[in-house]
């Protein structure tokens, strides 16, 4: 009688559990007795409203979260692709540089609309050694020798502070201002390499 009563509050513990549905143990007994009374074990069970509510709830909270995660994604993307659009379409790549010679001859270099603003190209030449061509953003064209002059480091083009450093000891140059020093312990600027446009094909060459 003990092992029974037992499986009843079990049973109904479960029925609680799961489906969150109170029914007394003497309808379960009914039951277990084959006398089933649905009709009793349906009107006197009872539900727990606040799980029914809470359940849509949680649901509307999950897609309001993932609504925001899915916003916050795209515009994580869409930011580089705007910066990338802005630079590439919008930018004025075609507009002539005014810091390049107009004459046009020696080594073939870039087709200036292929550089996009505030992009850097490195190139290597037997007289000139390695060089930095670097398309600023007010339309000019310039090459400076990627040597620094500290200790013969090699400097790179930084598009986001629209400088010229060096990665051993800091030294930093103005791109705009014939790569004077800005910062750090080079005590010279980079040297400066010549370059010529021909504004009929649009092309940059290193001069003779
Ligand atoms: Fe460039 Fe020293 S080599 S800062």
């Amino acid at each position: 009688m003990e092992n029974m009563s037992g499986e009843l509050t079990n049973f109904a513990k479960k029925l609680k559990e799961k489906y969150q549905l109170n029914v007394p143990e003497d309808v379960i007994a009914s039951v277990y007795s084959s006398k089933p009374k649905l009709p009793i074990l349906l009107s006197r069970a009872t539900f727990r409203p606040d799980m029914i509510r809470s359940r849509p709830e949680i649901r509307i909270q999950k897609r309001r979260g993932n609504f925001l995660r899915n916003i916050l994604g795209v515009m994580a993307l869409s930011v580089p692709a705007l910066m990338w659009m802005k630079v590439a379409w919008f930018s004025p790549q075609t507009k002539v540089p005014t810091y390049v010679s107009q004459q046009a001859s020696g080594r073939l270099l870039a087709n200036a609309a292929s550089i996009p603003v505030n992009q850097s190209l490195t190139f290597n030449d037997p007289t000139y050694g390695p060089f930095l061509l670097v398309h600023l953003d007010n339309g000019q064209f310039v090459a400076y020798s990627s040597i620094c002059t500290h200790a013969g480091c090699q400097v790179q083009f930084n598009p986001y502070a629209k400088e010229i450093t060096c990665p051993c000891h800091g030294a930093v140059f103005n791109p705009y201002n014939n790569a004077q020093v800005v910062a750090g312990p080079a005590p010279l600027p980079l040297r400066n390499i010549p370059i010529q446009y021909d504004s009929a094909k649009g092309n940059i060459y290193l001069a003779n």
